[in-house]
């Protein structure tokens, strides 16, 4: 949420810092802004709205300079404007600032006591006045020390000051951010990607520290100003893969490579020679572990809740799932014969990552499922299980959701096998279904044609409702929330058969209801509750498999048949049609859709 760079140079860095805020937009596109140094007087440029608005200003009004700062925002502490963009600067200092800082209204008002002029209505400006308080008599260091020691909550920071012409300090307690490395250059970012079209080779801060950069040198120091050594890791090359190719959107991009990145996770955690499963170093013991609880946020939470369905089915093992805002403040009792598992694409979603800590501060087993190796969570947790998609820029998550599925799935396969509570027949067809996944992904996605003529049903209607039960019920959730998030109309993912106890009052002539009913073993009931709300005049889109017996109703609307694979598999083909169903309505609705309105990719504030 936000995304933060900074560079100390030799030469000018505004066009660079802007290149990498396009880079960073995915995190936050409500405001942007850059600040420099120019002959020893700071220097900013912002605008409400796109990196596109703020590139138009610095058309406007060059910024020179060696040493700068920039951001991407989305609001938290005041209206998206241009006063609220970062940076916030003062004659001295310019600051940057992810996150949120707790206390920010106690320390405004003494503040303000003090003589301080506040001009936004953000909590970042009280980093500005403490900083240029703490200045007065400090050196640099002892200042951002002092400074830090005030400060509540979870941030990372980027700072530039007014008398040092190739000196940027970062600062992190919470929230991410990666110090890159160049030729007489040194970069700060909220993240590897946005130093990646300028390094390869990168730090992560961890949590409480900060660093003093400079062109030639960078310090790393704990909160309390010791020094600490730290490594420099080397990034892959893999920049092609965040290009748009051919397609329109980064969404249809990222959908249509769905069999591609399954085949990719397939290969990684299959071996097809000798049909096993390769997860070799699982650091746990069948005997260690009685039950499972998995955790994560929006996507992630529903192939959390789909797994549910799979490890119960296969193993005996106790499993819940959690959403992360919920886990990280109930009073849990934590237990040493539990595997916790973490999911998250990014591996930097702040709730997550709580959830995460807190985990790992009770000494339980922790285990992650993520998209970016390279990412906090991951880094934070005893065993990762990457998930091999590839950069997913689209802001509504696609193929990770399938990555996380499918990594769940070989892992409850795995954990089942271990543990002796499947036969082993039948864990070598579920393996053989997996090596034809991709194949009937690819032929799903051929189901785009009909869903383009149903589409603008869903765009203009005031509501819909996804139905499924078993294992298509975190897929009706899911399809749901895909609606919400890219057409911004109310959709519901319900259970079908818990319909009944309330929201059959909704429905009403005309509206759209999607019915999730594969030819599993809760397809007769399906079909019996899509029977209820066809009888209330609701307008019915069936997505099942293709069989021979045809599902005879004259009064269903549309129907729409994926590939035939074991029912566990099902939910892989039946999210396809619902992610085109998303994307066709918002297309349809002429809505920004790798960017939907108020939201980010990578969330990290709570
Ligand atoms: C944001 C994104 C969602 C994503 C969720 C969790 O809300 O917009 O698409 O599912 O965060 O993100 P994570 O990176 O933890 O999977």
């Amino acid at each position: 949420m936000c995304g933060i760079v900074g560079i100390t140079s030799t030469k000018n860095v505004s066009s660079s810092i802007l290149n990498s805020l396009r880079k960073l937009e995915y995190r936050g596109y409500d405001s942007a802004g850059i600040a420099t140094l120019e002959n020893g007087i700071i220097k900013e440029v912002k605008c409400e709205g796109r990196v596109d608005a703020l590139e138009t200003n610095l058309a406007k009004q060059n910024l020179d300079g060696n040493v700068g700062i920039g951001h991407v925002r989305w609001a938290t502490h005041g209206v998206p404007s241009t006063v609220n963009a970062h940076p916030h600067s003062s004659d001295r200092v310019s600051v940057v600032h992810n996150g949120i800082i707790e206390n920010s209204t106690l320390l405004k008002k003494l503040l303000i006591k003090k003589g301080y002029i506040f001009k936004s209505q953000t909590d970042t400006e009280v980093i500005v006045h403490l900083i240029s308080d703490y200045l007065k008599k400090n050196d640099l260091k002892n200042a951002i020390i002092k400074m830090l020691k005030r400060l509540h909550g979870s941030f990372a920071l980027g700072i530039i000051f007014q008398d040092q012409p190739d000196l940027l300090i970062g600062a992190r307690r919470g929230s991410p951010l990666a110090v890159g490395y160049g030729p007489n250059e040194n970069y700060l970012g909220s993240d590897s990607y946005a130093l990646k079209s300028m390094t390869n080779k990168v730090t992560y801060l961890d949590d409480s520290e900060f660093c003093i950069i400079k062109n030639d040198n960078v310090e790393f120091f704990d909160e309390a100003g010791k020094k600490i050594n730290k490594k420099i890791l080397e990034l892959s090359k893999d920049d092609k893969e965040y290009e748009k190719g051919d397609y329109k959107h980064f969404m249809a991009k990222e959908i249509d490579e769905q069999p591609m990145t399954i085949k990719n996770c397939v290969n990684e955690y299959i071996d097809k020679i000798s049909n096993s499963i390769n997860i070799y170093n699982f650091p746990w013991k069948k005997n260690d572990l009685k039950s499972i609880l998995l955790i994560g946020c929006g996507t992630a939470y529903h192939s959390c809740l789909m797994a549910k369905y799979w490890f119960e089915q296969m193993t005996n093992l106790d499993v819940n799932v959690d959403v992360a805002s919920e886990f990280r403040y109930r009073k849990n009792k934590f237990k040493k014969d539990c595997l916790y598992i973490f999911v998250s694409q990014s591996g930097e979603t702040a709730d997550t990552y709580a959830a995460l800590d807190l985990c790992n501060k009770n000494k339980v087993k922790t285990c992650s499922i993520v998209n970016v190796v390279e990412s906090s969570i991951a880094r934070d947790s005893k065993f990762v299980l990457p998930i091999h998609c590839g950069p997913e820029v689209g802001v509504a998550s696609t193929k990770a959701f399938l990555g996380q599925m499918l990594v769940l799935y070989i892992l409850c396969l795995k954990l089942a096998k271990d543990r002796k509570e499947i036969d082993k027949k039948i864990l070598s067809s579920k393996i053989k279904s997996l090596l034809d996944l991709s194949k009937n992904v690819k032929k799903t996605l051929l189901t785009e044609d009909q869903i383009q003529l149903v589409c603008k049903s869903f765009a203009d209607a005031k509501g819909s409702m996804f139905l499924g039960r078993g294992f298509s019920y975190p897929i009706a959730l899911e399809g749901a929330l895909k609606l919400k998030e890219l057409v911004y109309v109310h959709a519901e993912g319900y259970p079908a058969g818990e319909m009944k106890h309330g929201p059959l009052a909704l429905i009403e002539n005309g509206m759209p209801v999607v019915v999730l009913a594969p030819r599993d073993e809760y397809f007769k009931k399906t079909i019996s509750n899509m029977q209820e709300v066809i009888a209330r005049g609701a307008k019915v889109l069936l997505i099942t498999n293709k069989s021979k017996d045809e599902v005879v109703h004259e009064n269903i609307w549309q129907s729409i048949k994926v590939e035939n694979t074991i029912d566990d598999l099902l939910p892989f083909l039946i999210t396809v049609p619902l992610q085109k169903l998303a994307y066709h309505s918002a297309l349809n609705k002429g809505y920004d859709i790798d960017k939907p309105r108020n939201l980010a990719k990578s969330v990290t504030v709570e």
